[in-house]
């Protein structure tokens, strides 16, 4: 009976993991977003599988996450723990160097960074009671320092691309620190959804198969403390 923790699964990447998971019945799926209420999908998701608890969860706020970690443990059988958390919440700006405000480099770090480590700390007790212990940081090839040099990124995307980098750095001091968990830094890909666009490169159904498919499979010794991309190939820190 795997459990599943993902944030941001009111839409895109999230909301495709949650659905695609909930149709295997030996998984439990812990779908979390900031607006259950607002999240519309994922109700008529949970309405028609029994293995679906939608539970509210902002990134931003520690408060929001502690309550989030108490409502998942309470949903679970005593003694049991999360085998999956997926840090997938996230959100960018498209705006210039020039342009990006330090406010926003600061919110968008927060989230992706502090909020990951939020979740984390969270639901540490939980994740020490599974039996997978998979922590997965979906980044991005922008938060790679090498792609800085691919004439198509340069000085693009500022704050997302900090931010991820920041995500990166959190993720291999997590995988230190916790030498029992597989604890990789994920690029899912260039997705159509909301953030990626509709022209973007893969079809969020597709790539998700290929993001569970890698997540069922991975393995301490061949994914911990790693950049890996949808395809299982390495990206460059
Ligand atoms: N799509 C791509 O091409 C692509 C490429 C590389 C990496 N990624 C990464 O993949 C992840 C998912 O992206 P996506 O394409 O699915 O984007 P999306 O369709 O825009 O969905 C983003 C999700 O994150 C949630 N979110 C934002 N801020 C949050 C917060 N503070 N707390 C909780 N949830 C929050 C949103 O919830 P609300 O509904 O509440 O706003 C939404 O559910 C992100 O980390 C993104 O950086 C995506």
């Amino acid at each position: 009976m795997p459990a599943w923790l993902i944030t941001g699964s009111s839409r895109g990447i999230g909301f495709e993991l949650a659905k695609q998971l909930a149709a295997n019945s030996a998984n439990t799926v812990f779908a979390t977003c900031r607006k259950p209420d607002a999240a519309n999908a994922l109700k008529e998701l949970a309405k028609t599988h029994k293995n679906v608890h939608v539970v509210a969860l902002d990134v931003d706020d520690e408060a929001s996450a502690a309550a989030a970690a108490e409502t998942v443990k309470s949903a679970l059988p005593a003694g049991a723990g999360i085998d999956y958390l997926i840090n997938n919440a996230g959100w960018g700006v498209r705006v210039s160097f020039e342009e990006e405000e330090i406010a926003t480099i600061a919110a968008v770090f927060n989230t992706h960074v502090l909020g990951a480590l939020r979740v984390f700390r969270a639901f540490l007790p939980l994740l020490k009671l599974g039996t997978r212990k998979v922590v997965v940081s979906v980044s991005s090839e922008l938060g790679s320092l090498a792609y800085v040099d691919d004439p198509r990124v340069g000085s693009a995307f500022p704050s997302y691309s900090i931010a991820k980098t920041g995500l990166n750095m959190l993720t291999r001091k997590i995988a230190k620190q916790y030498p029992d968990f597989i604890v990789f830094a994920f690029a899912p890909g260039w997705i159509k959804t909301e953030m990626g666009g509709s022209g973007a490169e893969y079809e969020v159904d597709d790539a998700v198969k290929r993001h569970i498919k890698i997540y069922e499979t991975a393995t301490l010794e061949k994914h911990t403390d790693k950049f890996i991309n949808q395809f299982e190939d390495p990206v460059a820190w």
